[in-house]
């Protein structure tokens, strides 16, 4: 019996906690109902009766030992447990929510306010031919006119490609690819070789407009601009239209809303006179019809362009361009939206 003792407190003194449930397998072993220090007890009735309290005091001590040893093993593993784990995955995060880019929240807004008129939706690729982003739209070759938009051009030569300096581009694609009527806007960004200033970036965005149908007339347009101004700088705006030139509209225009700011009174955004550009527009040229495919005899139609970031300008009065491309979490905090 006492060999038997002596044996498994020997066990006890050389085991090994390895594993992270090596305590519990501990216990099975020495402690469990099955377990070494039981069997012990149970073998305890064999022993004679003079060596009986000896041997029982032994198994008692060994028993002790091994529930001592098992509450170490456990409070060592709950300790690593702890410093494995690098953060707590089950604690509630504090969740910072971001808000919408002012410019996407002008162009949705933009965007919903031709929809109520039937304006679909078209969109056109950066990287453009000369065809689509020049010749189709009557800027003959060497034409001081591409001097208007500095060009980023990819590959000079016969087959141009540039970055498209105007959504005027997706203009054309719409009309080769689809038939009158046509009512379509065509949001998306442009580039312009130009230097980076509070008042101009190399690249900017723009709202292009194009409405093609039989006896689409001049007042069409005046109105469907005047909607468009009242339902984004409030019902009281007026607009006015100046002549302009561009090549693909003949006439062509510049237009002007009353000044948002000090209600015409005259302020230094609209530099005193009471009225502020925001876009350029015009009837669609006939040659540019003709080289989309579509019947000039038959058909008539306006577009217009308006620089996304000049209307978030207005609305934010927010005057550094340079302000909506930075990222500064600061700004875009500051644009909270539901749209
Ligand atoms: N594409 C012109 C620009 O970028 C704007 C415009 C569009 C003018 C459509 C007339 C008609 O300046």
């Amino acid at each position: 019996m006492i060999e038997q003792i002596q044996k498994i407190k020997n066990e006890l003194s050389s085991y090994e906690f390895k594993a992270s449930d090596a305590a519990e397998k501990f216990r099975i072993h020495f402690l469990g109902s099955k377990g070494a220090i039981k069997g012990l007890y149970s073998l305890l009735r064999d022993v004679p009766n003079d060596q009986k309290k000896e041997c029982g005091q032994q198994i008692n001590a060994l028993k002790e030992e091994a529930e001592q040893l098992l509450e170490q093993a456990k409070k060592q593993t709950s300790n690593t447990e702890t410093k494995g784990a690098k953060e707590d995955l089950t604690k509630p995060t504090e969740t910072k929510l971001g808000s919408h880019h002012p410019l996407s929240i002008i162009r949705r807004e933009i965007i919903d306010v031709f929809r109520k008129i039937g304006f679909s939706v078209s969109e056109g690729p950066e990287i453009e031919d000369d065809w689509h982003n020049f010749s189709a739209l009557n800027f003959p070759p060497e034409h001081p006119a591409r001097d208007m938009q500095d060009t980023f051009f990819i590959e000079k030569g016969e087959n141009e490609i540039a970055l498209r300096t105007h959504t005027s581009s997706v203009q054309v694609r719409v009309m080769e690819n689809s038939t009158p009527p046509i009512r379509t806007i065509s949001p998306g960004r442009v580039y312009r070789n130009e230097a980076i200033s509070a008042r101009a970036h190399c690249f900017f965005h723009q709202i292009e407009g194009l409405y093609i149908d039989e006896g689409v007339s001049f007042a069409d347009l005046k109105q469907t601009l005047l909607f468009f101004a009242q339902e984004v700088f409030g019902e009281k705006t007026k607009i006015r239209l100046r002549p302009s030139y561009f090549p693909f509209t003949e006439p062509s225009a510049e237009v002007d809303v009353s000044c948002t700011i000090c209600k015409s009174k005259g302020c230094n955004v609209c530099k005193y006179t009471g009225w502020l550009e925001i876009l350029g527009c015009g009837m669609v040229d006939p040659n540019v019809l003709e080289a989309s495919g579509i019947d000039s005899k038959k058909y008539s139609g306006f577009a217009f362009g308006m620089g996304v970031e000049r209307i978030a300008q207005l609305k934010y009065k927010v005057n550094d361009l340079r302000m909506y491309s930075e990222n500064d979490i600061r700004f875009l905090d500051q644009f909270k939206s539901t749209l």
